[in-house]
């Protein structure tokens, strides 16, 4: 039985284009985003049972605005037009776009105004979420109106012949908080999906597909302390067992007991071959009397290299190196033929070990998003410290340790942080928030202590909310737990008698200090 059943999601530069692929895998149907000018040949031979045209920022009557192949509409496939989606979809199939009298942004009321499958059990009333400046004037034409909003008579559509539905709000965000019924009654009633797709699922054909592309060779696979390579370790693991060599490189700028973390997850619990490398000095040397954080990278990257490089040369018989790229990286990198052309985003992450270590790549999680990352790890029996985990920097504690890095600050740095994190977790916050740590200022200010005065170092709180790490806000915790942090910090770590909490959002600032 193939449960793989595909919905492609057609990408016009919607911010919501990958959250649209998200809500349908929350769904249990498979969905991939692609390019908006995907040929309909192309789409013959994927075989969806549905297509999502995304919204966007154009017009539909601009000259130059992204269009989709009109042949697209001729394949009997189903189709949800969202946004500039439906507002293309009618264009398409002989409806008129203007620009709304009045644009909506935010909230609006959405009355359904006729029965049809893609509303079934949906509130004659509710909430929905608008972002437009155009709208689909009169449904007119071969297009039905099913719903309106007080500013859109036509705030959603069906064709009366052609399974083409449009929906000129967004069901995808939770601001439309029956969204997600929409989009449901959308995968089953019009596309006829069984929804069977499971993380199961996934396991069984990655594991398959590992086993046939590595055969009897090993593999490499590098772990950083993350959850994106500790799933993607685990599922090799899983695959081909001790044909994979995980190598962890301790740069001595990890957080509190993550080396061990490592160590018993993989070695104890997973049986795997890991090989822990110890070169704490190497990179010490390296960031001896450097204070720029970009130089602090760049060596950081250099001795990361050669150490891992010249354990993996060790190796006998490695021919391939696993990494956790995942499917946002793909997408935004450009680096699916049928997906979108790369976006302006700069990840970090991207980039890792140079081509001419000469390893053919395996990338199991190509297909994930982060969220599914971690269900997966959960799957897997990966502890749920290592599957909440915070994102972490590849240079480590090196880049919130402002200024020249030494052991002696490093260990400060280290104190605060546990601290920090150890009460978040008692509180709660951990897994409301996205990512939290402590940043150890080059900045001493006067205090009083006992009888004495001080002059010590002060420590920075950070901790924010975001989804994509692109954009950011502060994580409004309470004062109570600031409280105890602060308290808990300046009374333990020696050396620190200051603690301030950063209250800036990204952008202007960035996440980290450095
Ligand atoms: P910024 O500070 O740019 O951080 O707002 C966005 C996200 O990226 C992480 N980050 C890095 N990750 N190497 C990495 O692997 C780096 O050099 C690096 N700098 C920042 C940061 O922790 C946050 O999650």
């Amino acid at each position: 039985m193939d449960d793989r059943e595909l919905v492609l999601v057609l990408d016009f530069g919607s911010q919501f284009g990958q959250l649209i692929a998200r809500r349908v895998r929350e769904l249990n149907v498979f969905c991939m985003v692609v390019r908006h000018d995907i040929t309909a040949d192309r789409v013959r031979e994927l075989g969806p049972r549905g297509m999502i045209l995304s919204g966007g920022p154009a017009s539909v009557y601009e000259p130059g605005a992204p269009k989709c192949d009109p042949g697209l509409f001729d394949l009997g496939v189903p189709v949800l037009g969202i946004c500039y989606g439906m507002q293309l979809a009618c264009q398409a199939l002989g409806g008129v776009v203007r620009p709304a009298a009045h644009r909506e942004y935010g909230r609006a009321r959405l009355a359904v105004g006729r029965s049809d499958a893609l509303f079934a059990g949906y509130p004659a009333e509710s909430d929905v979420w608008m972002s437009h400046g155009d709208q689909v004037d009169a449904a007119g034409g071969d297009f039905v109106a099913l719903a309106a909003t007080d500013a859109c008579l036509v705030a959603a559509v069906k064709h009366a012949t052609r399974p083409v539905y449009g929906l000129q709000f967004h069901p995808e965000v939770s601001h439309t908080p029956h969204g997600g019924l929409l989009l449901a009654n959308f995968l089953r009633d019009v596309c006829g999906c069984r929804m069977l797709w499971k993380m199961q699922t996934f396991i069984d054909r990655t594991v398959e597909a590992v086993r046939r592309t590595v055969g009897d060779k090993r593999v490499i696979c590098g772990l950083s302390g993350g959850v994106d390579s500790a799933v993607c370790a685990a599922l090799l693991v899983k695959a081909v067992g001790r044909q994979v060599a995980c190598i962890y490189v301790d740069n001595g700028l990890m957080r509190e007991g993550e080396t061990e973390v490592v160590r018993h997850t993989f070695r104890d619990w997973f049986k795997a071959d890991l090989h822990v490398v110890d070169a704490k000095d190497r990179f010490m040397d390296a960031l001896a009397g450097v204070t720029d954080p970009q130089e602090k990278r760049r060596q950081i990257g250099r001795v990361f290299i050669d150490v891992f490089k010249s354990e993996a040369l060790a190796i006998p018989d490695a021919h391939f190196l696993a990494q956790g790229t995942l499917y946002p990286d793909v997408i935004e990198s450009g680096g699916s033929p049928d997906g979108p052309a790369a976006t302006i985003k700069l990840h970090h992450n991207v980039g890792g070990l140079p081509k001419e270590l000469g390893f053919s790549l395996v990338e199991p999680l190509r297909d994930l998003f982060k969220d599914e990352v971690r269900k997966l790890g959960s799957e897997l029996g990966l502890p749920d410290e290592v599957v909440w985990r915070h994102p972490f920097p590849g240079p480590g504690l090196a880049v919130r340790c402002l200024g020249e890095v030494t052991p002696a600050k490093l260990a400060t740095l280290r104190q605060a942080d546990t601290i920090f994190l150890d009460e978040l977790h008692k509180a709660g916050w951990y897994r409301r928030t996205a990512q939290a740590f402590a940043v150890l200022l080059p900045v001493q200010s006067v205090g009083v202590m006992g009888d004495g005065r001080t002059y010590e170092d002060t420590v920075a709180l950070r901790c924010v909310q975001t989804d994509d790490f692109m954009t950011a806000d502060w994580s409004h915790l309470p004062y109570e737990l600031l409280g105890r942090v602060a308290t808990r910090i300046i009374n333990r770590v020696q050396g620190v008698n200051r603690v301030v909490y950063d209250v800036s959002s990204k952008p202007p600032a960035t996440i980290e200090w450095e």
